[in-house]
């Protein structure tokens, strides 16, 4: 019968992954491998593509159930419990590679580089920013002559729309002193841990984040922050005044970002970082950052246009780890936060913000996929990138430097952890040491350049 002898395999030419729609009594399957979610990120074309290949499937599927018109009822049932199935990948082509980039979205970019430049250029006028200025107009003459012509160039477009950016963005001034106080910019070796240690409140609490004030003050404080209800969200922080302290558990104060772990300013996920004595942090529930001053008792939030969140960009090499679509970090005189958007195709972008007026004063574009890595952190406006390699060893394998817009995807940089899961780690200026929440325990490492 009819239904028995359907089954259906494609062969998907690049890396000859199989994808078998399987007819089962009341549904018709197209399995896509999970596994193709790991790096490269190449693969992610390849999901898109799969998807396609299946939805063909699909097609030549109805055209068969429109001439078996006995079982018709069954099987258009079938057909909508697939289309709704294949619902959660939409965005991977509406919004993604496949997608058209409309004219007018592409001129609006252009229009914000170009508006930034110009401002740049007026207060300090450069050759760089004349160049920049020049071929932004250049850029906009090629893209209304690309929409006439030829669609399909939209997306090199794009590329060159952000390398334009990172220029526009490397161009305005950072603090004079910012790149020449940073001596530790690129980094060629990572110690074993020198702190290993269980977090002081439960084993059960694999999810948060630790480290010390990311501001050299002359209070050494270290943090431990726990997310409760389900690794998902938090409303304590717990400060220690000294490293003596830390390590016997002792003369802690657990300060109260939010008053509940539901209520409004509450933490979601493990992104979070200490700067100055305030804690930074995404908002409960919101693509919105949060500052919690621990001195003043006093919040401050900033929306992030565009910022994935709910699982939606999470980190996710190897096995993705939940709520952590937005991570923050700190260097020595400004606190960045790593998103992605659809916009950037689920790329990372890397701000920068202000800490105490927490607006946002640089924006970065990369061309890494935020669900093809483990975990990020930054050293002196470098972005680095960890890869899982197994239970126990991490990897340092991409290079983002904000100073020259450019990219390296091949760096080998091994460090050890106890245990499979990364939920947050950040870099710290004042000590140059790396802090990891690793499922529970705290880790730390010197890092060497
Ligand atoms: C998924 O793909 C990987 C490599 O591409 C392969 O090793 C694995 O066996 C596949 N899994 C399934 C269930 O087909
Ligand atoms: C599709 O079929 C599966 C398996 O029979 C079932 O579990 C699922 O609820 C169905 N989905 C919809 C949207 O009907
Ligand atoms: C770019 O175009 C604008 C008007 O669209 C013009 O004012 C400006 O002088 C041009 N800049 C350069 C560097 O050509
Ligand atoms: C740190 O915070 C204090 C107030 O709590 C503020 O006066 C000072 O300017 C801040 N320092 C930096 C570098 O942001
Ligand atoms: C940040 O906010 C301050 C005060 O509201 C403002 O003066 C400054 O121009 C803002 N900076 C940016 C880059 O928006």
């Amino acid at each position: 019968m009819f239904f028995n002898l359907l089954l259906l395999t494609v062969i998907v030419t690049v890396e000859a992954q199989r994808v078998p729609g399987l007819q089962k009594t009341d549904s018709c399957l197209c399995k896509i491998n999970s596994s193709i979610w790991t790096f490269p990120a190449v693969q992610f074309m390849e999901v898109t593509r799969q998807v396609q290949v299946c939805e063909e499937i699909l097609d030549e599927f109805e055209e068969k159930v429109i001439n078996t018109n006995a079982e018709l009822p069954m099987m258009e049932a079938t057909l909508q419990n697939i289309t709704s199935r294949l619902k959660p990948f939409d965005y991977l082509y509406k919004s993604g590679l496949y997608s058209a980039l409309y004219l007018r979205q592409l001129n609006q970019e252009l229009e914000e580089i170009h508006r930034s430049v110009s401002e740049t250029h007026m207060q300090n006028p450069k050759k760089e920013t004349r160049t920049l200025l020049r071929e932004l107009n250049k850029t906009k003459k090629d893209a209304q002559k690309m929409y006439k012509d030829d669609f399909f160039n939209l997306e090199s477009m794009k590329n060159r729309l952000r390398d334009l950016n990172n220029r526009a963005q490397t161009s305005k001034t950072m603090p004079t002193d910012f790149r020449s106080s940073c001596h530790q910019r690129i980094m060629t070796r990572i110690s074993s841990p020198v702190v290993t240690k269980l977090n002081s409140i439960s084993k059960s609490y694999i999810s948060g984040a630790w480290g010390r004030d990311a501001l050299l003050t002359d209070k050494e404080r270290y943090w431990e922050h726990c997310l409760v209800s389900g690794h998902k969200d938090g409303h304590t922080i717990r400060m220690y005044n000294s490293y003596e302290d830390f390590m016997a558990n002792r003369n802690y104060k657990d300060e109260q970002i939010a008053p509940s772990y539901s209520s409004k300013n509450a933490v979601r996920g493990s992104g979070t970082i200490l700067y100055n004595n305030t804690v930074y942090y995404q908002c409960y529930d919101k693509a919105e950052i949060c500052s919690f001053d621990i001195t003043s008792q006093s919040t401050k939030r900033m929306k992030l246009d565009g910022a994935g969140i709910d699982n939606k960009f999470p980190f996710c090499y190897y096995s993705c780890r939940d709520w952590t679509d937005i991570d923050l970090e700190a260097d020595r005189d400004a606190v960045w936060v790593i998103y992605a958007t659809e916009e950037n195709h689920g790329n990372i972008i890397l701000s920068r913000l202000d800490p105490v007026e927490l607006n946002i004063t640089h924006t970065f574009k990369t061309h890494l996929f935020k669900r093809s890595v483990s975990s990020t952190f930054m050293v002196c406006g470098v972005l680095y990138a960890t890869r899982y390699v197994n239970t126990y060893q991490e990897e340092v394998f991409y290079a983002f430097d904000t100073t020259t817009g450019q990219e390296i995807n091949s760096l080998s940089l091994p460090f050890e952890k106890v245990a499979a899961g990364i939920a947050n780690l950040n870099y710290n200026p004042v000590d140059r040491r790396l802090y990891m929440y690793n499922d529970g325990y705290l880790l730390a490492y010197n890092t060497f350049n």
